[in-house]
């Protein structure tokens, strides 16, 4: 069965659609919007320890810096919905620091990103599984929210690898990419077989209408992180994918809207 409202990682989510990093998530004004809209979870931008430039970058690492959204966390959590920290660094030191930071500002999921050009040159995390190992082992040690992890579209190890990689060091959540390398499987799903239901996946991206959103839910992803429409459309696109998913679901429509 398809839930629209997901726990994940011991969180209730209010709807299983939410914005991805970074797509109107920087700014105090744009998070707000973000949490006041029907997105099921506020998900920031990309947070570095200080101001990131990224000159040229479209989704890059360009952000104000951790002390920003210390302030703006607590603001946010007033409308009641899971707020998840999308945090990046360019040594696994700098990863930690920021996410306790955030997690005792009131963040309730830490969202590793391991998607970034930047952090794959510094700290390249798929360089080997042992590698991976170490990274994932000891961003669990030391940061004391749930950690979630964000894959980058493509991997050079095998996702059989990275989902094994996950669960032994008992990291609950995974974001994984919805679409598919040379037509086989989506990332989403190749690791959703992998683990085995060890491991929640939100699936990232190539969402625009119910109809999408559905179909990858149905595969087993828990919820969904909407980029390039929420950019085009702005945060409305929420209540118009809520409104997609209803008349699909039929019955779970009243669900849905309440
Ligand atoms: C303007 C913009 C900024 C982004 N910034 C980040 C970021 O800071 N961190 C991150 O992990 N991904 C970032 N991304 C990538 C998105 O989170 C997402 O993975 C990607 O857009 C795929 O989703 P889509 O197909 O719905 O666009 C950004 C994307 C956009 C469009």
């Amino acid at each position: 069965m398809t839930h629209m409202t997901p726990i994940i990682a011991n969180v209730r989510f209010p709807f299983s659609l939410m914005n991805a990093a970074g797509a109107l998530s920087t700014t105090r004004a744009e998070l707000l919007a973000q949490a006041r809209s029907e997105s099921g979870a506020v998900v920031t931008k990309s947070i570095t320890p200080t101001s990131f430039l990224d000159p040229g970058a479209q989704c890059g690492l360009e952000n104000p810096g951790t002390d920003y959204y210390v302030e703006v966390i607590p603001e946010l959590r007033q409308w009641g919905k899971p707020m998840i920290a999308s945090v990046a660094g360019l040594t696994i030191e700098e990863f930690v620091q920021v996410a306790q930071t955030l997690t005792q500002a009131g963040a309730d999921l830490i969202e590793i990103n391991l998607n970034d050009p930047h952090v794959h040159t510094h700290v390249n995390p798929f360089q080997s599984v042992e590698h991976l190992d170490e990274v994932v082992s000891a961003l669990r040690r030391q940061i004391s929210a749930p950690v979630a992890i964000k894959l980058p579209a493509t991997v050079p190890l095998t996702l059989s690898d990275v989902a094994h990689t996950l669960v032994r060091n008992d990291i609950p959540v995974v974001m994984c990419h919805n679409t598919s390398v040379n037509g086989g499987p989506s990332q989403a799903r190749a690791v959703l077989e992998a683990a085995e239901g060890k491991l929640d996946v939100i699936g990232v991206g190539g969402v625009s209408t119910g109809a999408q959103a559905l179909a990858i839910l149905q595969q087993g992803v828990k919820a969904i992180q909407v980029g390039s429409a929420v950019v085009k459309e702005g945060v409305g696109v929420f209540a118009r994918l809520k409104h997609e998913l209803g008349e699909f679901i039929g019955a779970d429509s009243a669900k849905l809207a309440s």
